[in-house]
């Protein structure tokens, strides 16, 4: 497996990631149809990639995509689940279902972080929002994200990338 950055030619992989999102718990709770006309739910890709977008992508070697991580700004006006600021990028997150466990979720997680602390628009804070019963908040948990608020059955949860205490700032 290996992380590039995600580019324009991503957005039908992503919007599959959003989806496994979403359907976390395995249950089918939307089809792809009924995720594009949720109008929370497009506010994450519609346009992908705006200017401020940015994301990675795990491939396996043969070049296949097996998940992603993305992040984009959204005005208080269009907020997101994880909303805490227009400056502030919501991030989501996602493997296939047949590629999880393995450390790659975190690994995705790490080059996101390292391409908002070092990327052309250098960015202080990453939001996401973690429904109730997600083992993923534990991954955000060990990767420094606290919970700031809640948001119906979700946490709102926030990294300071900056002060981030991830390996990322110890290598
Ligand atoms: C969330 C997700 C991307 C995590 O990726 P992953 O490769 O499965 O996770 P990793 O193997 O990197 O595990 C990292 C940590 O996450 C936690 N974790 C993630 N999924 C878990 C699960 N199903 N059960 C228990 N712990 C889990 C663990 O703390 C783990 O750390 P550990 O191995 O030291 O215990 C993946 O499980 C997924 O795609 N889930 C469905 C979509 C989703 O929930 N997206 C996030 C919405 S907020």
């Amino acid at each position: 497996m290996y992380v590039r950055p995600a580019v324009a030619g991503d957005a039908d992989f992503l919007w599959r990631i959003l989806l496994e999102a979403y359907n976390w718990n395995g249950e089918q709770r939307f089809t792809a149809q009924q995720l594009a006309a949720e109008p929370h739910a497009a506010r994450y890709l519609v346009g992908w990639p705006r200017r401020d977008d940015f994301g990675v992508i795990a491939q396996t070697d043969a070049g296949e995509p097996i998940g992603a991580a993305w992040a984009r700004q959204l005005p208080e006006s269009e907020p997101g689940y994880g909303f805490v600021a227009p400056d502030v990028p919501e991030l989501s997150l996602g493997l296939l279902p047949e590629y999880r466990g393995r450390g790659y979720g975190r690994t995705l997680m790490e080059a996101l972080i390292q391409v908002a602390a070092e990327g052309p628009s250098p960015i202080a804070r990453l939001s996401l929002s973690v429904e109730d019963g997600n083992p993923a908040l534990r991954l955000y948990t060990a990767l420094g994200f606290t919970r700031v608020g809640r948001s119906g059955d979700s946490d709102t949860m926030v990294l300071d990338v900056r002060t981030c205490p991830t390996p990322l700032n110890s290598r």
